[in-house]
């Protein structure tokens, strides 16, 4: 099966938790897209939520899919939030972040009742950095230092460029894109990366998903925490 195809069974599969009267957050990327897209169709025939968005892209695609938006500021309390990720562990920890929205996907996740996360199976790994960088959110003040400061945690680090332009964050920062062989402790290097002046958050999640539901070549695999 393809590739988009088991993104859009995963995310139709965590819709169906989704019920009236909820405040659902909307986590970003190319697997919460056909999320979106399946919540605008239930709108339209009577779903009653407020969606929080995590990023402007989502915030985007939800009004033009009708679906009405709120703020976490508003909805400090949410019910549900569906998410993608770009790594999941044995124990349902994650990287986030490739899609540059981790600050806000933290801030929303821990506003939540329950996290449920949608991925293909590609994203399962043995070991968090494997596969990806760690994204880590940085101020722009200072950024070279913040840098040199992470690079005694990690092998080395990468200022994220897109477009040949430095890629800023929703919220105006950059983000370094940080190489490890594997990470063997999450929650450690979670809390070294934050104590870091200048980083605002790292894409580790850790202990933060109740439910992954991967779309793969034989089903739906669902997992739980
Ligand atoms: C954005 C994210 C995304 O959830 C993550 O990158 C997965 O995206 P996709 O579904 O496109 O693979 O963390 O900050």
């Amino acid at each position: 099966m393809e590739k988009e195809r088991l993104k859009e069974l995963a995310a139709e599969k965590a819709v169906e938790e989704v019920r009236s009267g909820m405040i659902l957050g909307l986590g970003t990327g190319s697997t919460i897209y056909y999320a979106l897209l399946k919540l605008g169709q239930m709108v339209k025939v009577g779903l009653d939520i407020i969606g929080i968005p995590t990023s402007e892209q989502t915030s985007q695609i939800a009004e033009e899919q009708g679906i009405r938006l709120s703020t976490v500021m508003e909805n400090p309390v949410i019910d549900l939030t569906i998410d993608g990720a770009d790594e999941v562990d044995p124990s349902l920890n994650l990287i986030k972040g490739l899609g540059g929205a981790l600050v806000r996907e933290k801030i929303i996740a821990h506003a939540s009742n329950r996290l449920v996360i949608v991925a293909d199976e590609s994203k399962i790994v043995d070991y968090l950095g494997a596969k990806v960088p760690l994204p880590v959110e940085v101020v722009q003040f200072g950024w070279e230092s913040t840098q040199m400061a992470l690079n005694q945690i990690c092998q080395r680090s990468v200022l994220r460029q897109v477009d040949d332009q430095t890629f800023r964050s929703d919220n105006g920062n950059f983000i370094l894109d940080c190489y490890f062989d594997q990470i063997s402790d999450p929650k450690q290097i979670e809390i070294r990366i934050n104590g870091i002046p200048g980083v605002v958050d790292n894409g580790l999640f850790v202990g933060r998903a109740d439910r992954v539901i991967f779309g793969a070549a034989d089903g739906i695999q669902t997992q739980d925490r």
